[in-house]
């Protein structure tokens, strides 16, 4: 199959009525987020999201986000709309922020993986917005990756992973925040986290009280445990490169890079003064600039040809935590306190 990519900021009328024409056929279409790029279908078209999970190589119990343009769109996918849930909506919908109910008929075990409930996203990007209405049904979309490999937070990574598997990538420049979405359950009192994201969980908890933090989000699953989150019992953002988290002060981390000839994953700045291979993942200070940074700097570290990687750790604040989140998935947990 020949992948074709359509520049929206250029093309916009022909990359919406392309987009519409394929995904109304059943097809699969690689479409810009502000979080990461989606590998879309339609939701109510099992064999179309079937075609994702082939065009992912993704295990078919991980369930997909479900993508909606308005707010009137969540009623008919869910079996009822949570109290909190309409809060949140209000509050920070359309954004970087999944929140999981338990869902209608409408949905599909294909898209739900089995379970009784549906995750749902109204992304803040016009054009994947514009996308989901030009199609006029909502979208069920994961990042637009092969399983394990980081999320693309842009076309030319979508394109990667995905030439010859999907006919059409929409290409709308690079994603603005960098990892995915915040997953939020609200099929239980109170919600539970199970993926920290753009929406911070500072911000959630100011506006609706005490949010569960899911064991998951900063360790590992033990073998055989139940994930509340099945995505989270995979081995995810997974670069090539052995990554170690050094938690220590700059100096200690230079030291060890230094002596080992490791490559350095370090915060903007700090490179120049390494005397070894670097790449930097935004500023110490800003949780955003790291997530903006993060999947593409695991990408380079692989370009590079990097075998031993130790990374600077992220404060797990505000954005922070999500950053560390993905970082400690990245190292498969592999952190060390000097
Ligand atoms: O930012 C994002 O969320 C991006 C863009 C494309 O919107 N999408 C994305 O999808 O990251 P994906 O499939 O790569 O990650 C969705 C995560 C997975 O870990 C999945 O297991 C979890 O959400 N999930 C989906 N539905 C769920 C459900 N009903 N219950 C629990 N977890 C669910
Ligand atoms: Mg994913």
């Amino acid at each position: 199959m020949k992948t074709e990519v359509i520049n929206i900021t250029t093309e916009y009328e022909k990359a919406l009525s392309e987009a519409k024409r394929l995904i109304n056929d059943g097809e699969v279409v690689g479409i810009p987020t502000e979080t990461v790029y989606g590998l879309a279908a339609n939701a109510l078209d099992e064999d179309a999201v079937k075609k994702i999970f082939v065009a992912k190589g993704r295990p078919s119990d991980n369930p997909l986000i479900v993508h909606i343009a308005k707010f009137e769109d969540l009623e008919p996918l869910v079996a009822e709309i949570p109290e909190k849930v309409k809060i949140m909506a209000e509050k920070f919908w359309p954004a970087a922020l999944t929140m999981i109910m338990k869902k209608s008929d409408k949905i599909s075990n294909v898209v739900s993986g089995n379970l009784d409930t549906v995750a749902i996203r109204m992304p803040k990007s016009d054009y994947a917005r514009a996308i989901i209405d030009a199609c006029g049904c909502p979208l069920a979309a994961p990042s637009a990756n092969l399983s394990g490999s980081p999320s693309p937070t842009n076309a030319k990574y979508v394109f990667d992973d995905m030439n010859g598997r999907i006919p059409l990538i929409i290409d709308g420049g690079s994603c603005e925040i960098g990892v995915e979405s915040t997953v939020i359950s609200f099929a239980e009192d109170p919600p539970r986290l199970l993926r920290p994201g753009g929406v911070t969980l500072e911000k959630m908890t100011e506006l609706i009280g005490e949010i569960v933090v899911d064991d998951a989000v900063l360790n590992k699953l033990e073998d055989g445990a139940v994930a509340s989150s099945p995505g989270m019992k995979y081995k995810h953002y997974a670069p090539s490169a052995d990554i170690t988290i050094i938690k220590s002060d700059f100096e200690t981390f230079k030291n060890l890079c230094e002596s080992e000839n490791a490559t350095a994953l370090c915060f903007d700045g700090e490179n120049d003064s390494l005397s070894c291979p670097s790449v930097t993942y935004g500023d110490k200070n800003d949780g955003f600039s790291q997530s903006a940074r993060l999947f593409d700097a695991l990408r380079e570290l692989d370009e590079m040809g990097a075998k031993n990687v130790y990374a600077r750790c992220p404060d797990t604040k505000g954005m922070g935590l999500a950053v560390y989140n993905r970082l400690i998935r990245a190292s498969g947990f592999k952190i060390k306190v000097i």
